[in-house]
């Protein structure tokens, strides 16, 4: 079982996407419990407010430290342990497969969502572990970076993908982009599937996938390709 709790301003938004399909399940399952606490219920403020005006001036309004703290005080008071709170955010370390892999070792992620023009600096002093940004582009807010997280670690912890095979086969788990699948209709508007998927020929498909992996991840991410080691066999498919 693994936690994640979200501290955000659009509680409503997390639950809305991650009700759904895999991890909705999952959740269901109880292989996964996702939390979203709203920090504007934990505003000391008499109109819950959670943000006011940058000290020295300049646009825009910055999440206050309160409302977050106690937040999070919230989630921990009950533990014995600490969870590990991760900032999403541009400046953080940019969350890869490899990052993903590492999270998904952890058993309870606390996810702070910024909004506005950004947080004040001492609640990431006082309670944040890690910054992570999901690429280098700038977003609204820390919601869909937190559900992004949230996706990419859930679907490696064991029983929310159905068979070992489902992420064993796929972009980025060995390196290689993800060979082309195809299902019926044989024909569609002219385009047919590979012969060799109808053959039956279970070591002739397995070979003739690999090399597929292998020509795209060449032709579609040659930043990739350059960082793949092949083996014997993947040097002969490189050859032909
Ligand atoms: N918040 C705004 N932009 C972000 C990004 N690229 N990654 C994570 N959090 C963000």
């Amino acid at each position: 079982m693994m936690r994640f709790d979200v501290l955000t301003l659009f509680p409503e938004v997390i639950n809305a996407v991650l009700k759904e399909s895999i991890i909705g399940r999952a959740q269901e399952k109880g292989i996964i419990e996702i939390n979203a606490v709203n920090i504007r219920d934990f505003s000391k403020n008499k109109h819950k407010k959670a943000d006011d005006y940058p000290y020295g001036g300049g646009g825009g309004m910055i999440m206050t430290a309160q409302p977050i703290y106690d937040a999070y005080l919230s989630i921990v008071k009950d533990l014995d342990y600490k969870p590990k709170v991760i900032y999403l955010s541009p400046q953080g370390r940019v969350l890869t497969q490899e990052v993903v892999k590492e999270l998904s070792g952890e058993k309870h992620l606390v996810l702070l969502c910024g909004h506005y023009e950004g947080i004040d600096e001492r609640i990431i002093e006082e309670i944040v572990d890690e910054e992570v940004s999901i690429g280098d582009y700038v977003l609204t807010g820390g919601e869909l970076p937190a559900m992004v997280l949230i996706d990419s670690v859930s679907r490696l912890i064991p029983g929310v993908l159905s068979t070992e095979e489902s992420y064993s086969n796929e972009s980025h788990y060995n390196g290689l982009l993800e060979y082309p699948q195809y299902t019926r209709p044989v024909e569609f508007n002219g385009r047919k599937v590979p012969d060799i998927l109808l053959s039956g020929h279970h070591a002739n498909i397995t070979r003739w996938r690999r090399k597929e992996a292998i020509k795209r991840t060449y032709l579609k991410r040659p930043d990739l390709f350059e960082k793949f080691e092949p083996n014997e066999d993947d040097k002969e498919l490189i050859e032909e």
